[in-house]
């Protein structure tokens, strides 16, 4: 019997420079997509183009350069662009009352605001074309929350409400939306929030004591929690929102994601609550 043809797309993907985009960028390219992979520094999308991708410059803090991104983009495709992988992302860890207004703002400015920018410029494109797919990276942590993670929770928790709505709004208009939902994934995540945290928030806080066990997970060499997967764990499911007829709403990665969506389902507020705080 002869296997169904996958219907090969044109996919614009962020934050390819390592990690999820990277190994997402690489797996849709073998399997015979048309991938535009961007990344935030020139150096990468020289590496990228290297390697055979097509490659932009594109980062989310900034208006002009998702502007510039979208319309080279669009030249390189003969625009089209079938769907869109909303990628890009970063943690910055610390307390809630450790965050200036500056460094919310900065955590906020790409995994929501640049994020959604880019969404709105490529929606058009879709309607036009008559269909799209837009595929958010959000994360257990747009689920349920975790100490010291409020700044990156609260952007993973506004995306979570920006693709819920917007798929509302697409209704009927061919163009889905669909969430991945990672755990814990092998990447180069904790070294930049390790980075962020050195840089943003202040060393005489009352926290700074239990900051000390982040501090070692932070930079703990290989996975630092039981379950972690490879990248190429949320690249599969990304290839089932990509290639499949019916793209689930949400895709869940790794065993703490399902059991955690499950607690939240079943659980009083105040139980979770409770195994949160200890995990
Ligand atoms: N790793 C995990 O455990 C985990 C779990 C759940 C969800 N996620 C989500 O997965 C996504 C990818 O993370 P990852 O684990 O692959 O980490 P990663 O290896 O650190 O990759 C993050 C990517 O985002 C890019 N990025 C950061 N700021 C950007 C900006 N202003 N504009 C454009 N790109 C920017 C980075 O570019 P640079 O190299 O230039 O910084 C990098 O390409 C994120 O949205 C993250 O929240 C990760």
């Amino acid at each position: 019997m002869t296997q169904p043809q996958t219907i090969l797309k044109t996919i614009l993907i962020t934050g390819c420079s390592s990690g999820i985009g990277y190994a997402t960028a690489l797996e849709l390219k073998n399997r015979g997509h048309k991938v535009v992979a961007s990344a935030r520094k020139e150096e990468d999308v020289a590496r990228l183009q290297q390697e055979g991708f097509i490659a932009v410059q594109l980062d989310l803090a900034d208006s002009k350069s998702i502007q510039k991104a979208v319309k080279k983009a669009l030249e390189l495709t003969d625009n089209q662009i079938d769907v869109l992988f909303n990628n890009s992302g970063f943690g910055q860890p610390g307390a809630v009352e450790d965050l200036s207004r500056e460094t919310l703002r900065f955590q906020f400015e790409t995994n929501v605001f640049g994020t959604q920018e880019l969404t709105n410029l490529l929606i058009p494109v879709m309607r036009k074309q008559g269909h799209g797919r837009i595929i958010y990276n959000s994360s257990i942590l747009g689920l349920v929350a975790m100490t010291y993670r409020g700044a990156y929770n609260a952007s993973k928790y506004a995306l979570e409400g920006l693709a819920d709505t917007l798929r509302l709004e697409l209704h009927g208009s061919n163009i889905s939306v669909s969430l991945i939902e990672p755990g814990p994934i092998m990447s180069n995540f904790r070294q930049n929030s390790f980075d962020l945290y050195n840089k943003n928030i202040a060393t005489d806080s009352f926290h700074k004591d239990t900051y000390k066990a982040m501090e070692e997970r932070l930079q703990k060499e290989g996975a630092a929690v039981a379950f972690t997967l490879p990248a190429k764990a949320v690249a599969d499911k990304v290839v089932h929102a990509v290639e499949s007829k019916c793209p689930k709403i949400r895709y869940y990665v790794t065993f703490p994601t399902y059991l955690f969506a499950f607690l939240k389902r079943i659980l009083p507020a105040s139980w979770l609550d409770n195994l949160l705080r200890r995990v």
